[in-house]
Formats: structure tokens, C-alpha cells, sequence
């Protein structure tokens, strides 16, 4: 295999994002649209990978502060031409070049193989066919169907004009070409800018074959310029996820209403209802069912585990043949073993839940250790937070905690120990007993009426 290099033409301003963030670090599916480009690179296995940034540099440096990436600074946006020159002292003379654009998120990986397979000795472009081609930059060919030229928009004769087959920007070479051309690029045309599209008509007269690959997916070669492209490419993005799903056999009731800003993988047999969105790393095992409206981040679901609608889950395990919701709140470090239930208005965090125990209603359960077959009531609050440290609270199997119970941490509830309802417990309570503690005194006044409004 020979020997790539992969350049990402990012140094663009975006002003159409109408965005201080620079246009590139804007999301697509959850993830920066630079960052899309960079994982189909590095799918390549290129030697290296440049990046040519120019407006918000640093922040979009930092964002990818992690990968192996050469960055190269383009101070003034002189065109694509000018970005690939300040590239060229980073190239392997002995490389080819892949050159990639940093808005063009949904690039899609197999095309780019088929570019690089043929870019030994040779000039190989993406193009694609547009209807309406305004503004790009056209393929135009000789009789026998040879590329001889790019002729930008703004340079075009009308007859160049209708022609519909259009540059994608994307395209591979070898280096030792590239970097002769480059130093030949000047900047008369109309837009005075150096075009990177000029190298075709400089490998024509050196008689360096180029070839044009059409590709049929133009969502895989459309660029980001606004925010009307950006919720465009989503929606795409997001039907192709769902699209996948579906062929995998997964149930979604409507394609459509579905939200991945991440990877969500699942089992045989799961069902996604409406309105559901998963982030970061979800799985779902086998029968899994979500209902309407939940959101779901950074889990893992066991199989048979059904989450009710509007539930809220973040950086938790939930075991098998769990009831989770509706309006439960799972927040981070929670772990729930399997068959338990956890009802509507409970909020978990940081907590370790065993087989069996139910938390059905209107709870607080933060920074504790819960056995198996626990049940605690409703309205049970763990008091884990004094205003400056957490403390954790321990309940151990088989304990039943009695409704509108507050947990004064740091404790520990003994095995199969009952606390009455109604009681705030401060010191740990024994098991196999009942401890309460409430106001004694209950009265009742026979004479009491009612208030009545005064008029
Ligand atoms: C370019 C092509 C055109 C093609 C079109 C596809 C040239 C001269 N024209 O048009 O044939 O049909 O892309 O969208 O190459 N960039 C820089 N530095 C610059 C200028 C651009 O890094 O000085 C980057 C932009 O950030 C962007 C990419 O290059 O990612 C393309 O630039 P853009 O201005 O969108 O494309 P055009 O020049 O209009
Ligand atoms: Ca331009």
C-alpha cells in the first residue's frame, strides 16, 4: 500500500453560522462536524493527517487536542489553493494526498477508498451530478469524456455554466505532483483567490491522467455554511442511524422521531417509541422496550428491562427485567442490579441498587448502598448533603423503609429491619427490628370548624 496523507481544508470562517463558535465545532449527531471528517481519516490509516485551520485556530485545536493531528496555519483565507500551499512543507514526498473539507461531515469513507485506489500516477476527483449547480465549481471534459478542466462558478462562460457535474473538493494525488502544482497556482480569476481547482488544467498540460468519480450520495459531499445546512445534514444523519437500526431489526414507531448523538447498540427484539434520544455509548439488551419521550445517555440496559416514558438516564447500569419510570431520574454512578423497579418522581444518584428492590414513588436515593429485596416507601429521602460534605447510607437486604421516611446520613439500615413511616432516623437502626421516630403527641379537637371565607 502506498504511503497517505490526508489534508482537511478547515481554515474557513463560517459566517453564515452567524456563530462565535467556529463553524467546524458545530454538532452533528453529538459530535463536532471536524470531528466527523477526522474519523473517516483515520478509518484511511493515513501516515499523517494536516489540518489547515485559520479563524477560532486555537479553540478548534484544543477541541482535538487528543489526536495525532499536524496542524497548519492558514493566517488569511487566500482560497483552497493557499490553504493546500501552507500544507505542502508537512507532506511525504513519497506520499499520495487525500484532501478532505473540514464542514463536509457525512464524507463517506468507501468513496474516498475508491479515490485513493486510483490516485497512483494520478489526479482522481469526486464529483457529482447537480441539478441546479450554482456556485461550484464544474467538471468540464473533452469529447471523449476526459477531464480537462475545473472552472470555478465566478469563471465560468454561460455554456460552462450548464454544465451539472460538479467538483466535491474531495480528491487524491501524489505528492510529487501536488507539490509542483501548488507552487504554479496564481490568483487571476475572478475572485483573485488561489484555486486548488487549477491543478487539473496544470495536470492536463503535463499530461497526468485525471479521472472524476461521480458519486450518487451528494449528502456525502455536501458542506455546512449555515444553520439551515447544519439541521439539514442531522436529519439525514439521523435517518441513516435509523435506517440501520431498522435493517438490524430493531422496532422504532416512527424513524423519524428518533435522536442518536452517539452509538447506540442493541440487542434482538428491542422497542423504541417516540421521541427518545440516546447519547454518548447506549446499549440495550435483548427485548429491551423505551417508551415515549425518554433520554438516555451513557447506559447499559439488560435485557427485558422496559423503561417507561419521560425517564431520564445518565452514566447508569441497569440490570435485567428492570421497570424503570415513568419520571424516574437516573443520575451518574447509579447501578441498578436486576428486577428492580424504580417509579415515578424517584431520583437515584450514585448509588448501587440491589436484585429485587423497589423504589416505586417520589423519592431521593443519592450516595447509597441498597440490598436486595429493599422496599422503600414512598417519599423516602436519603439527607446525604449537610451543606458541605456527602455521606452515604447503607440499607441492607430485606429492610422495608415506611413512606415520608428521611435517612439522615452517614447510617446503616440492618437487614430485614422496618422503619416506620413518617420517621427521621439519625443513628444507625438495627436490623430484624422496627424503629421509629415521629412526633408522639397526635391530638384531634372535637370543636375544630373549618376556616370559612370571610366576604
Ligand atoms: C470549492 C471549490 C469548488 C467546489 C466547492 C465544493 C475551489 C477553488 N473551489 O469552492 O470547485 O465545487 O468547493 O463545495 O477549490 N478553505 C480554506 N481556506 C481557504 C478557502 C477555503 O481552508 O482559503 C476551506 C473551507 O473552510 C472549506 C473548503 O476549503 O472547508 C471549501 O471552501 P469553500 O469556500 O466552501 O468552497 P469554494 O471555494 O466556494
Ligand atoms: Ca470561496
Amino acid at each position: 500500500m502506498r504511503k497517505l496523507n490526508i489534508v482537511i481544508l478547515a481554515a474557513g470562517k463560517g459566517t453564515r453560522m452567524h456563530s462565535s463558535k467556529p463553524k467546524v465545532l458545530h454538532a452533528v449527531g453529538g459530535k463536532a462536524i471536524l470531528a466527523h471528517v477526522i474519523d473517516c481519516a483515520k478509518i484511511l490509516n493515513p501516515h499523517k493527517i494536516i489540518v489547515v485551520y485559520g479563524y477560532g485556530g486555537e479553540i478548534v485545536r484544543e477541541a482535538f487536542a487528543h489526536e495525532n493531528i499536524t496542524w497548519v496555519n492558514q493566517a488569511a483565507q487566500l482560497g483552497t489553493g493557499h490553504a493546500v500551499q501552507q500544507a505542502a512543507p508537512f507532506l511525504d514526498a513519497d506520499a499520495d494526498t487525500l484532501i478532505l473539507l473540514g464542514d463536509v461531515p457525512l464524507v463517506d469513507v468507501e468513496a474516498c477508498k475508491k479515490l485513493i485506489a486510483q490516485s497512483d500516477n494520478t489526479l482522481a476527483i469526486l464529483s457529482f451530478n447537480k441539478p441546479d449547480p450554482t456556485g461550484y465549481g464544474r467538471i468540464e471534459r473533452a469529447d471523449s469524456g476526459n477531464v480537462v478542466a475545473i472552472v470555478e462558478h465566478k469563471d465560468a462562460t454561460e455554456a460552462q455554466r450548464n454544465i451539472i457535474e460538479v467538483n466535491t473538493g474531495i480528491m487524491a494525488m501524489p505528492n510529487k505532483y501536488l507539490t509542483q502544482w501548488l507552487s504554479q497556482l496564481t490568483n487571476n480569476n475572478a475572485q483573485a483567490e488561489y484555486y486548488l481547482t487549477d491543478i487539473v488544467a496544470l495536470a492536463v498540460v503535463q499530461g497526468v491522467k485525471v479521472v472524476a468519480e461521480i458519486t450518487a450520495d451528494e449528502w456525502s459531499v455536501t458542506g455546512i455554511n449555515s444553520k439551515v445546512d447544519l439541521s439539514a445534514i442531522e436529519r439525514i444523519y439521523q435517518s441513516r442511524i435509523a435506517l440501520k437500526l431498522l435493517q438490524q431489526g430493531v422496532t422504532l414507531k416512527d424513524p423519524a422521531r428518533l435522536d442518536v448523538r452517539g452509538a447506540l447498540s442493541c440487542g434482538r427484539d428491542v422497542e423504541i417509541d417516540v421521541n427518545c434520544l440516546f447519547e454518548g455509548n447506549v446499549t440495550l439488551g435483548d427485548n429491551v422496550t423505551i417508551a415515549a419521550n425518554c433520554v438516555i445517555k451513557n447506559a447499559a440496559i439488560a435485557a427485558g428491562t422496559h423503561i417507561a416514558s419521560f425517564t431520564h438516564i445518565d452514566d447508569t447500569t441497569i440490570g435485567e427485567n428492570s421497570r424503570i419510570g415513568p419520571f424516574a431520574r437516573l443520575r451518574p454512578g447509579t447501578a441498578l442490579a436486576a428486577e428492580t423497579h424504580i417509579g415515578n418522581f424517584v431520583e437515584i444518584k450514585n448509588s448501587q441498587v440491589d436484585i429485587g428492590s423497589k423504589i416505586n414513588h417520589l423519592s431521593y436515593v443519592g450516595d447509597t448502598t441498597v440490598g436486595k429485596h429493599v422496599n422503600i416507601g414512598a417519599g423516602v429521602i436519603t439527607c446525604n448533603y449537610d451543606g458541605a460534605n456527602k455521606f452515604r447510607t447503607v440499607i441492607e437486604d430485606n429492610v422495608f423503609v415506611g413512606s415520608d421516611t428521611q435517612l439522615v446520613a452517614p447510617i446503616t439500615i440492618g437487614k430485614n429491619a422496618t422503619i416506620a413511616a413518617g420517621s427521621t432516623i439519625t443513628r444507625d437502626a438495627p436490623a430484624d427490628q422496627l424503629t421509629f421516630c415521629r412526633a408522639k403527641d397526635q391530638k384531634s379537637i372535637a370543636s375544630w370548624k373549618r376556616p370559612t371565607k370571610i366576604i
